[in-house]
């Protein structure tokens, strides 16, 4: 079994970018600079964008931290968007989601603008992807590939098994690994709250990629011998011997699961440090693009 290690690949990858952008510096251009927008106060998505402004430092780009109210009107959240949107110092921005219920989240996406998405959320930008088009991939999912294609996976005729169909991991993924070359050219099965007789579909399944969010899931008799195990889940479950109070949880049950698998993504340092260094990835790609 070979652990793929998200934290490692995504510090080579956060060196590579810094080299690019002390290149930028050294010729007098301007540095990519991300925004991220958040509404409230939720722990988790104030930890997670708190983690993408101090990636952005450490590379050297700009980033702007927008912190809004959770009783942010949609109206005023779409006038920040449109700033943003016009800002030509800022070069691609996120909206961090989940966003309070008073606000109409797909309407949201849809206004900021397709080469400041960074997240690859945009409807214009998920139809290039589909299409085997040039444009921002969403960073989890980007991340993924990177993983598989930095460790050599063989993904080509394989049985791949997503499960979850949100818009941001499962859905993506499934199209992703579909498309043409590698890492791709597999046979994708999505699966959701509906799919009968799961077990026996993971059972066939050479990839698995688990993005459901419900801890230990995934168990060691629903997976095959040398089956790659990519797990997506970040549960925090409550956890009193831990100084702040829980801990991180995959989908899949490590302990049993890892004695079959091939390859497998640890929870925590798998997938998670790769969202970020991928979104680091796209801003610079963003920022290419705006020079011209
Ligand atoms: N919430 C959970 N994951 C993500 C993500 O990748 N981007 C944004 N903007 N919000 C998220």
């Amino acid at each position: 079994m070979e652990l793929l290690d998200g934290r490692k690949v995504s510090n080579q990858i956060k060196d590579e970018i810094a080299v690019a952008v002390a290149k930028m510096k050294a010729n007098g251009e301007k540095v990519p600079h991300l925004a991220a927008v958040i509404v409230g106060n939720d722990g988790a998505s104030l930890t997670y964008v708190g983690s993408k402004v101090k990636a952005c430092e450490r590379v050297g780009f700009e980033s702007t931290m927008v912190r809004l109210p959770g009783t942010t009107s949609e109206t005023e959240l779409l006038k920040k968007i449109h700033e943003l949107n016009e800002d030509d110092a800022i070069d691609g921005f996120i909206i961090q989601l989940p966003l309070p219920p008073q606000i109409n989240s797909q309407k949201v996406l849809m206004a900021v603008h397709p080469d400041k998405d960074v997240d690859g959320f945009h409807p214009t930008n998920f139809g290039k992807m589909a299409l085997d088009m040039s444009t921002f991939i969403p960073a989890t999912p980007f991340g993924i590939l990177e993983l598989l294609e930095r460790y050599k996976v063989d993904t080509q005729g394989k049985h791949t098994v997503v499960i979850g169909r949100s818009h941001i991991v499962g859905r993506p993924m499934s199209i992703l690994m579909g498309r043409k070359g590698w890492p791709g050219n597999s046979t994708v099965t999505l699966t959701h709250s509906h799919t009968k007789n799961l077990a026996e579909i993971t059972a066939e399944a050479d990839i698995i990629i688990s993005a459901l969010g419900v801890p230990n899931f995934v168990k060691a008799d629903m997976v095959k011998d040398g089956v790659v195990i990519i797990d997506v889940g970040i549960t925090r479950v409550p956890d009193e011997s831990r100084e702040r109070g829980y801990r991180i949880c995959g989908d899949v049950d490590f302990e049993d699961v890892s004695k079959k698998a091939s390859f497998i993504t640890p929870v925590p340092g798998g997938v998670g440090p790769m969202t970020i260094a991928m979104l680091l990835k796209n801003t610079l790609l963003a920022r290419e693009r705006h020079r011209f």
